[in-house]
């Protein structure tokens, strides 16, 4: 099977068996009702030709002659082009950029009829995503899309870095400028189109005024005139303080009149070069960044300020963005809550905002955590227009060196129903529109995980139908990226779906939030950064206590910022569901849960079940082998493989650090009591010395060993105590930047494996340069032969920094996950 490396994404187009194709006729030729090459209808009949060839083996001419129309052929163009042939439009009313695909016509031919040119893209993907699922079942069908803001958000620096980002570096900018290649720039715009998402904003929130230079201008009018065929306008992202820092003014003051007109020139430039830019997105007085509140003045008088710059040019928009709030909130106030932070900045200007600004609002209160209510802002805002902002980037959920599908999330938020007036209101419906940020980079995969790719699928699915379901979404997309194979989609559709829940069982529960490092890297456990710092991620743990009182009778008064009957959900401890409890109730950990169990032992017990959950992915996955390429396959089993080990790291650094804290023992006897383990610190060393971890719970024991120096290896002895058999062994170790270490273990002076601390070039989350919950890891030998007594024996040899840390050897006999 040829090896493959996830460029085309769902897009690959594998060709069909013969069994398939043959049920499938003979078209004449593409009849294209557009000339121009830059027309999202020429893409589209380009985009036909390639498809037909690769999924059923037929070369079709484009014919750009409409008497040619007679023959079985594939028709596609505008509804206006059509008209012209004599085709009606479909009785069922167009929205726009929706479209008509009809292929139970009587001459035998297809009509891919657009409401606008990139509908026609859109029915031409369509048709061809059925063609490469085996599907020719007759249609005749009218798609329209939910919401015309169908966007996408890429946090990336002129200097080619990307916040966030966990897949290389950008492929719109280097070194302070826009490429010049816009090869990958023409390949993401036809996987974003695929799924009929429509608009790029292309630089980082936390933007780089630079982007204005003359030759950055001309450069994001080369990315628009790139991604355009495709149907994708670009949009960027601003300074506030621009007009200060690029501009020379003493002031970027929003009611400014020289303010006013830099930005009105500014806007005239850009224009210039983007005369269809979808408009700007602005990140003001957030987490450092200034805006119009450092000048005194609203955040409406600032969104104002670029909307009206942008009124001349058609339907550009602002997007302000809501993720508004202090990030030194002082925790010992009770009552301070960044989950209120959005309401309380936004809702009293509720109807001060010019027509063409929209306001971004993250789906949850605090930051893409792994678990949270909507955002309370969605019910407050009556008169503004706004959109959901969810975040395909993994950054709370696993940053792509864990796979987690995330559209049973998305799902779930969508349709909550937020009783607005005591109507029904779900969140798909009251917004305006979507947005993601995405943080795709030059990797193969797009996004680090050829698995993660499903999420940007399904995010566009579900901004097109937002009643999409997760279980088909993944479905379809595994038969167009894998293999149309049963095993193939069955195996990839049950990891998928019970990806989520395993990541939160193993990372936080009960709505205490992903209980990730948040200070540093956002990515392993450390569930002492969420409290004693002013960034209001707090989980309020005691030694008695834990969760976040919300309430307004003794909390934040948080849950009253929800209409009346979502709020008497989320005021009554009884009434609120426990997967949100902590989120909003402040309680002993000794609190029985709807379950029957204490929220502590719950702790325990769901951070036991993920971890072991993880332990299977892997496992499912070997029955691929095989089925699909080895390529894709290996990749995939690697970073499955690195996930059971992670998840086993989160699972002991939470349960260990609570354990610490309330000292209420696992009924279990599970936490901190591990059968089936040598301690690194136990062992006989030479060259190696004992370290304390910090955090603590990050380490078995705490304890870990490295080397004396970085010059020579160390030595880790011990005899097996445990009764002879076949075991597993399982050796967590710290691989963190700085350096490759190397390592060997021996079984009685045989060696049974080698590796060396080169995660980093395997992986693409945030690296640490420390011993800590991103650094743990593990690696496992499978079916060795051990006699009680043999000696076990590992030989770190250090590099640079990294002196070859190792925290502990697991035996496990077969079955036995620890
Ligand atoms: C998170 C993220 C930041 C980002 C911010 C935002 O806090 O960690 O990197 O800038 O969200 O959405 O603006």
């Amino acid at each position: 099977m040829a090896l493959e490396s996830g460029i085309d994404g769902w897009l690959r187009y594998a060709e069909l068996p013969a069994s398939l194709c043959a049920k499938q006729h003979q078209y004449s030729s593409i009849l294209v009702l557009d000339e121009f090459q830059t027309s999202p209808v020429y893409t589209a009949a380009k985009e036909l030709q390639d498809g037909l060839k690769r999924i059923l083996g037929q070369s079709l001419e484009l014919s750009f002659d409409i008497t040619a129309a007679q023959q079985p052929s594939i028709i596609v163009g505008t509804v206006d082009a059509f008209s012209k042939l004599g085709v009606d439009p479909p009785s069922e009313a167009f929205k726009a950029d929706g479209f008509y695909l009809n292929t139970q016509l009587t001459n035998a031919s297809v009509h891919i009829m657009g409401e606008s040119e990139r509908g026609a893209l859109y029915g031409t993907f369509e048709f061809l995503m059925r063609l490469a699922q085996g599907n020719f079942d007759p249609v005749s069908i009218v798609s329209n899309p939910s919401v015309s803001i169908r966007w996408v958000n890429q946090w990336d620096n002129l200097d080619g870095s990307i916040e966030r980002g966990y897949a290389g570096p950008s492929i719109f900018f280097r070194d302070g400028e826009v490429v010049e290649d816009m090869t990958r720039i023409a390949q993401f715009a036809r996987l974003l189109s695929s799924i009929r998402l429509n608009a790029v904003v292309v630089n980082n929130v936390n933007a780089n005024p630079k982007l204005f230079s003359e030759k950055n201008l001309r450069g994001l009018q080369r990315i628009a005139d790139t991604m355009r065929p495709w149907g994708i306008r670009i949009g960027i992202s601003l300074y506030f303080d621009s007009p200060r820092e690029f501009g020379g003014l003493p002031t970027a003051d929003p009611l400014d009149p020289d303010v006013i007109s830099w930005w009105q020139d500014i806007t005239a430039k850009v224009f210039e070069k983007v005369p269809d830019l979808v408009g700007y997105t602005i990140k003001a007085n957030s987490e450092g960044q200034p805006g119009p509140l450092t000048y005194k003045r609203t955040l409406a008088d600032g969104a104002n300020m670029f909307a009206r710059a942008l009124q001349p040019y058609g339907n550009a928009i602002v997007m302000y963005r809501a993720f508004v709030y202090n990030h030194h909130l002082d925790e010992s106030v009770w009552t301070n809550d960044r989950a209120n932070a959005a309401v309380d900045y936004f809702k009293d200007l509720d109807g001060e905002f010019e027509d063409n600004v929209i306001c971004q609002i993250k789906f949850g209160p605090i930051d893409f955590q792994v678990r949270e209510p909507p955002s309370p802002l969605f019910a407050n805002l009556r008169k503004t227009k706004f959109v959901i902002e969810t975040q395909v980037a993994q950054e709370y959920l696993g940053q792509q060196s864990h796979y987690v599908y995330i559209a049973p999330l998305w799902k779930e938020i969508l349709d909550f129903d937020m009783r607005i007036d005591g109507q029904p209101s779900a969140v798909r419906d009251i917004v305006c529109g979507h947005t993601n940020v995405l943080n795709i980079g030059s990797d193969t995969t797009w996004i680090g995980h050829h698995l993660s790719l499903s999420n940007l699928y399904a995010y566009g699915r579900m901004t097109w139908d937002p009643l999409s379901d997760p279980v088909d979404m993944i479905q379809d997309w595994s038969r167009l990226t894998f293999s149309l194979d049963q095993t193939v989609v069955d195996t990839i559709t049950k990891i998928a779906m019970e990806s989520w829940p395993t990541y939160e069982n193993h990372s936080g529960n009960l709505g205490i939030q992903t209980l990730c490092d948040i200070i540093y890297t956002h990515y392993g456990p450390s569930p002492g950064s969420q409290d004693g710092n002013g960034w209001g991620q707090f989980t309020r743990a005691t030694a008695t206590s834990i969760g976040v009182d919300r309430t307004v009778a003794t909390g934040s008064g948080n849950a009253g910022q929800y209409p009346p009957e979502v709020a008497a959900i989320f005021e009554d401890i009884d009434k609120t569901p426990d997967e949100l409890l902590l989120w909003f109730h402040h309680v002993p950990y000794t609190h029985c849960l709807k379950s029957g169990k204490t929220v502590i032992q719950h702790f325990y017990d769901a951070h036991y079940e993920g971890a072991a959950n993880a332990q299977t992915f892997p496992k499912e996955w070997s029955k691929l082998k095989g089925l699909i390429d080895d390529h894709r396959f290996n990749h995939v089993a690697f970073k499955l493989e690195y996930q059971a080990g992670h998840a086993l790291v989160w699972r002991d650094s939470v349960n260990n650090f609570y354990l610490a804290k309330c000292r209420i023992p696992d009924e279990k006897n599970r936490v901190s009591n591990y059968q089936w383990r040598i301690e690194a610190e136990d062992m006989r060393l030479s060259g190696y010395k004992i370290v304390p971890v910090t955090p603590a719970e990050a380490a078995s024991g705490g304890k870990a060993i490295i080397t004396e120096s970085n010059q020579n290896p160390g030595t880790a002895m011990a005899k097996i105590p445990y009764p002879s058999g076949k075991y597993d062994i399982a050796v967590n170790y710290f691989d963190h930047t700085g350096g490759t270490s190397k390592y060997e273990i021996f079984l009685n002076n045989q060696v049974i494996g080698r590796w060396s601390g080169n995660l980093q070039e395997k992986l693409g989350h945030d690296f640490s340069e420390y011993l800590d919950g991103h650094s743990a890891t593990r690696i496992t030998f499978r079916g060795v032969m051990v006699e009680s007594g043999d000696i076990l024996k590992v030989v770190g040899e250090p590099n640079g920094t990294e002196l070859a840390p190792l925290d502990y050897i697991s035996i496990l006999p077969e079955g036995i996950v620890d």
